[in-house]
């Protein structure tokens, strides 16, 4: 039997790297996954994937960012396999620039995603789960130590979710990972940050 056989999660981000492994995961573990994301075309991989799966995947093709996109996407879990457990907000965007190089829509972008999203989903769980649930969000070690628009973005995921859930049975938790070798990080790795970074 599986360690989330019976359980259900919500992941943002799982058409690729972090968000695909975690949904992966959590169906080879028995979990049924609400799996968010804005890539159509890598859902439908990812559905291909988890065909073999002792748990199941439903795939939710949206833009997280706004209140209502984050309801939406918790209110389709919760139709879907009766209520909710886990969230996990793996969706990212990265735009790494020096800071006179940012651009109003890039910065607009980066907390859209990074910060409202993972807030409206959060929002919307602790109003679904039902006696209890996790919350999981990614941030990154960049909101320690990261460049300028990127740690803006990642220290208030990475420490600013809602923390009502404390004393009714929510365990919230961050990660921060570090540079990994996935679409993400080879984003990251363009040459404008390198540019942006040999001149300070
Ligand atoms: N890869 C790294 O080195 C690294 C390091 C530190 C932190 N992180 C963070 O970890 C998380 C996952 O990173 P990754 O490398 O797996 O990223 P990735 O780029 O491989 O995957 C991110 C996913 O988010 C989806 N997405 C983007 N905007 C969306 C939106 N508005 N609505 C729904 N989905 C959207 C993308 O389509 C993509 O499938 C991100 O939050 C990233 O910032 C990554």
């Amino acid at each position: 039997m599986g360690r989330f056989e019976g359980k259900s999660a919500l992941v943002t981000g799982a058409a690729s790297g972090m968000g695909r492994a975690t949904t992966l995961a959590f169906a080879n573990e028995g979990a049924n996954v609400l799996a968010v994301d804005i890539d159509a075309d890598g859902l439908a991989t990812l559905a291909t994937e988890a065909a073999e799966a002792s748990g199941s995947v439903v795939t939710h093709h949206a833009a997280i960012g706004t209140c209502d996109a984050g309801h939406a996407a918790v209110a389709a879990a919760v139709e879907a396999f009766g209520g909710l457990d886990v969230l996990a907000n793996v969706a990212g965007v990265v735009r790494s620039a020096h800071t006179v190089d940012v651009t109003e829509d890039d910065w607009n972008l980066m907390f859209s995603v990074n910060v409202s999203g993972m807030f409206w989903l959060c929002q919307a769980a602790l109003g679904a789960f039902d006696g209890g649930g996790v919350i999981v969000n990614v941030a990154s070690n960049a909101g320690l130590m990261g460049p300028g628009l990127f740690r803006a973005t990642a220290h208030p995921r990475g420490g600013g979710q809602p923390d009502q859930g404390a004393g009714h049975g929510v365990r919230q938790g961050q990660q921060h990972p570090h540079q990994r070798a996935c679409s993400g990080s080879d984003r990251n790795a363009d040459d404008r940050h390198h540019r942006a970074a040999h001149r300070l």
